[in-house]
């Protein structure tokens, strides 16, 4: 396993245990995300979170829908066994989706969301989402470049930049936080190669689209660096 997975696995894991319920809570992004999982979805469809975490809100809200076939993976345990704990409806692997063990078209739809951006290899994670999905894969991206960083204040503040980061581990090094610190200073962030997929997905002739966080279709694909987040919907 390589530096970037460990950190996640053992450091950033320990984080996320709690950060989705007191930091982040049920955001609009995640209802609307939710809306395309059920468009793109029957009720007895097999489903899989391949980031699920805390299985807090997807996980969750799609039990409460009705879903009867919910699969949750993430690389840590300790996020598991929480969703596993409070969510025990769904049913639960423990996986890298880099390295993925499940046979072809295993799920009807396969999910990833507020994740993809620490992948080590999104290329290898991409390809398994597409091969262990039948129908529909849904994956958020995030498109940081020359041409949004200036116009994405938020962004570029949190996590563009290496000065807020410092300080941020200066804050967290003074509440004595420092498994925080340690994926803080040294888990990357990395953009999607856009212009890499969109040619693998042509290659393969893979129907695609992309949506605005505010769930628009980008209809111009020459627009697409203007939007910091994307969200790629692949229908197989
Ligand atoms: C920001 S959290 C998002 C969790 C959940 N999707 C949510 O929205 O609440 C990122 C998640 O991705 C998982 N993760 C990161 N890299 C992974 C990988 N290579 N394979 C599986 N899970 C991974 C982390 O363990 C973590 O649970």
């Amino acid at each position: 396993m390589n530096k970037q997975d460990k950190l996640i696995k053992n450091n950033y894991s320990k984080y996320w245990e709690t950060a989705r319920e007191k930091i982040y809570g049920f955001m609009d992004y995640d209802k609307n995300f939710l809306e395309l999982i059920y468009k793109y979805s029957e009720i007895n469809d097999k489903i899989l979170d391949v980031t699920c975490g805390t299985g807090d809100p997807f996980i969750q809200e799609l039990i409460k829908k009705g879903y009867k076939n919910i699969y949750g993976s993430d690389i840590a345990y300790n996020l598991l066994f929480k969703s596993k704990r409070n969510f025990s409806q769904a049913k639960y692997i423990q996986s890298n989706i880099q390295n993925f063990g499940f046979k072809n078209n295993s799920f009807d739809l396969v999910f990833c969301v507020h994740s993809s951006w620490y992948f080590s290899d999104f290329d290898a994670a991409l390809k398994n989402m597409l091969n262990i999905s039948k129908k529909t894969v849904i994956i958020d991206l995030f498109n940081y470049n020359n041409k949004n960083k200036k116009k994405t204040y938020y962004w570029h503040k949190f996590y563009g930049s290496k000065i807020h980061r410092f300080i941020d581990n200066l804050r967290h090094f003074y509440h004595k936080r420092y498994d925080r610190i340690v994926w803080n200073f040294s888990v990357e962030w990395r953009a999607a190669n856009v212009k890499n997929i969109i040619e693998f997905l042509e290659n393969q002739t893979i129907e695609f689209e992309f949506m605005t966080t505010d769930f628009k279709k980008i209809e111009d694909i020459n627009k697409l660096n203007l939007y910091v987040r994307i969200i790629l919907i692949i229908k197989k």
